[in-house]
């Protein structure tokens, strides 16, 4: 009876893809969803697959046909679900057994459940998983947290079905605990800027540059040929070619302009602040998001605020139009999106400091390479530069991305100011530009503040000599 090699709970999507992709490699699954149904839709797709697929109607049947010590992949919603399959679980399993949670968990969560099971005698693994369907059918890439270990057990099945970079795996063990599911959701909060810088460029094009979808679709295609190259890149320019079977629009155009969100980007940002971070660039995205909601209010602002559009022109003239080439935007978003990964980074490096994961940054770089959403021909030279030391834990302090910033950065700023005169909201490269103008000095301007909080609670400060804990002999105190 007990004969496959890991099990799978949760047939939605990602957990059926998964499973069909361990089945493709050659390895033994037994999978189990809450509704019957689902499994009799998945089984025949593992047909012709080299390892066996197994379908289990109940947890009890699952547990009963893995070999010990039992591993299962827990793929259902984030939150209460996750809990509830736990606690399915636990009166079946022996200890020594291990459970992976592989979907997008809050991490605080997955150090909340490691901390119930592992006094029982359980592993836990917490395992950020990338790359939408197609990747978790074909290759995604894993980030897992867990001990040495627990990943050794796993390490043959997820190496065998995470993307490869160069016949490099894309898995990898993060670090202890949460360490996992800590990466994924910077991860994700990359993944929010990125789009983000993205929708403000074609924004750009749509608005200022009065292009048609097609014609952008053509520039996207031609980057993602450059330093640009990126599934999002890639994505975009096959989306801006799309064509509404319904209208004979072009697609983007029939989409109301609103966007969900799950919890990710915004977990991001939770925990930057409370790193005394500031993500600005994910913050500056998923406030956009949270923006686009407001879709009624934003329709009675359309009304009530004027548009900038005749002033500008009028004014452009004063101002001097800012006129950019696609060349220029292509250099503005590659700055851009530099400094989104590097906000990313510091603040990976900032909670390994907090949690002590010893978290390896080059290799999260290397993970990232391939398989996940965020994959970017850039991620094999960040990986290069987090090897040789990035000075205080800055990717824009390295010596190659100081370099690219250098020769792109003039672009961000040319495109950034294009984009004020005209009125085009750019949150997430405006924040992105006023975040390496601040890294760039020394002497920026908090000595006010400093003394503002000084004049009216007596918070005191720090003089330039050292002096410390001062307060000022402010006039009309
Ligand atoms: C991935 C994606 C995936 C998903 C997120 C984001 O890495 O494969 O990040 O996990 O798309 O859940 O979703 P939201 O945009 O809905 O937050």
């Amino acid at each position: 009876m007990a004969q496959a090699e890991i099990g799978l709970i949760g047939l939605a999507v990602m957990g059926a893809n998964l499973a069909l992709n361990i089945a493709e490699k050659g390895f033994s699954i037994a999978i189990h969803n809450r509704s019957a149904g689902r499994i009799d839709e998945v089984l025949p797709q593992a047909d012709a697959l080299k390892g066996d697929m197994i379908g289990c109607r109940t947890p009890e049947e699952l547990v009963a046909s893995l070999k010990s010590p039992r591993s299962i992949i827990i793929m259902v919603k984030a939150g209460q679900p996750v809990d509830d399959v736990i606690d399915q679980l636990l009166p079946l399993l022996a200890p020594g057994d291990t459970l992976i949670d592989a979907g997008n968990a809050n991490f605080h969560d997955t150090r909340r459940r490691l901390n119930r099971l592992k006094p029982m005698g359980f592993g836990f693994i917490g395992m950020g998983v990338s790359g939408g369907e197609e990747g978790a059918r074909h290759g995604p890439s894993i980030m897992v947290g867990g001990t040495p270990e627990e990943y050794a057990r796993l390490e043959t099945i997820l190496q065998a079905i995470a993307a490869k970079f160069q016949g490099d795996p894309c898995v990898d063990l993060m670090g202890p605990d949460g360490a996992g599911h800590f990466v994924k959701t910077v991860h994700n909060g990359i993944e929010y800027a990125d789009m983000q810088m993205i929708a403000e460029v074609y924004g750009y094009l749509r608005d200022q540059g009065q292009l048609q979808p097609k014609a952008m679709a053509g520039m996207f295609q031609t980057w993602n040929k450059g330093p640009l190259k990126s599934y999002l890149i890639e994505i975009t320019g096959k989306i801006l070619a799309t064509t509404d079977p319904d209208t004979g629009q072009p697609m983007v155009d029939v989409i109301e302009d609103r966007a969900g969100q799950k919890g990710t980007g915004r977990w991001t940002l939770i925990e930057a602040l409370t790193l005394g971070q500031s993500a600005s660039t994910i913050e500056a995205a998923v406030g956009a998001r949270s923006w686009s909601a407001a879709k009624q209010a934003r329709l009675v602002g359309e009304d009530l605020l004027p548009d900038p559009d005749g002033e500008t022109t009028k004014q452009a003239e004063q101002d001097g139009e800012i006129a950019i080439s696609d060349a220029e935007l292509e250099q503005a978003l590659l700055a851009a999106k530099i400094i989104a990964y590097s906000q990313g980074f510091s603040l990976l490096s900032a909670a390994d400091q907090q949690y002590g994961w010893d978290l390896d940054l080059a290799r999260i770089a290397e993970i990232w390479r391939e398989g996940c959403i965020i994959r970017s021909a850039m991620l094999d030279d960040m990986a290069a530069a987090a090897r040789s030391g990035m000075p205080h834990g800055h990717l824009i302090f390295s010596a190659s991305f100081a370099a690219r910033l250098a020769s792109s950065v003039r672009s961000l700023r040319r495109f950034v100011a294009s984009s004020a005169l005209h009125g085009l909201a750019t949150p997430a490269m405006s924040s992105a530009l006023a975040y390496y103008d601040t890294m760039r000095r020394a002497r920026g301007t908090t000595n006010l503040i400093q003394a503002q909080r000084d004049f009216f609670g007596a918070h005191g400060f720090e003089r330039l000599d050292g002096r410390a804990d001062q307060h000022g002999p402010w006039q009309g105190q």
